[in-house]
């Protein structure tokens, strides 16, 4: 499963590649707004900064919400750095655009997507990634985790090559619980990637192995 980060904070983002383990970002307009990263000149060269630290694809998300408007913006956006994945919301315009620049070999992350028929229809149109909100449906009493698995049979069922990527992942146990699912990708915060290191047994055991190699060559 690749890992990447959901964050628009370069030194988030620096932390997770430094770590190794790191595939990609997806960041969106909420998330760049909480950077204060504001104005179009500022958000562009904000993705090509993050570009510049990353190996892999960084999702970057238009704001248009009509067809032309989608267009336009995703070709710019695709224009600023190979890594770029141009970000569309599953609405019907943007099931027409994603399959615009799936003709055009332009990579997409369709988000916003909360039910396997949505994941249908971006699979259809030729999205690279397909984004089902996990922690938004569980906010509201909604199994997120099984709206994965949904998808995940759809897809097989079919040989679609759209690759499911778990977005509002919140925690650590939604990364295993997605990797367990066979989802391709998840993207959550720093924390949730990090929290997989953690185990107590673990504390305990390079405290006992290193106060023995001190007795032992005190
Ligand atoms: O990638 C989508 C993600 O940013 C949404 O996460 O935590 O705002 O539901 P959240």
């Amino acid at each position: 499963m690749k890992f990447f980060i959901d964050t628009a904070n370069l030194d988030q983002i620096r932390e997770a590649q430094q770590l190794g383990v790191l595939d990609g970002v997806t960041t969106n307009p909420s998330l760049m707004a909480k950077e204060g990263i504001t104005g179009k000149e500022n958000i562009l060269k904000h993705y090509v900064d993050i570009c510049s630290i990353v190996d892999g694809d960084v999702s970057a998300e238009v704001v248009s919400t009509d067809f032309e408007g989608m267009v336009k913006e995703g070709e710019e956006l695709a224009a600023l750095h190979k890594q770029i994945v141009v970000k569309v919301p599953m609405i019907k315009d943007g099931v027409k655009a994603l399959k615009y620049f799936s003709d055009k070999g332009i990579k997409t992350n369709c988000t916003l997507v909360f039910s396997a028929g949505q994941a249908l229809l971006a699979a259809k149109a030729g999205a690279t990634y397909v984004s089902p909100f996990i922690g938004r449906l569980d906010d509201i009493s909604t199994d997120g985790l099984n709206l994965i698995a949904e998808i995940r049979m759809i897809y097989d069922n079919y040989g679609f090559e759209t690759q499911i990527l778990a977005a509002s992942v919140r925690h650590t146990m939604h990364v295993i619980d997605c990797a367990k699912i066979g989802s391709d990708v998840m993207t959550g915060p720093l924390s949730a990637i990090e929290g997989l290191l953690k185990h107590p047994l673990t504390d305990i055991g390079l405290e006992k192995f290193l106060a023995d190699y001190k007795k032992g060559n005190a």
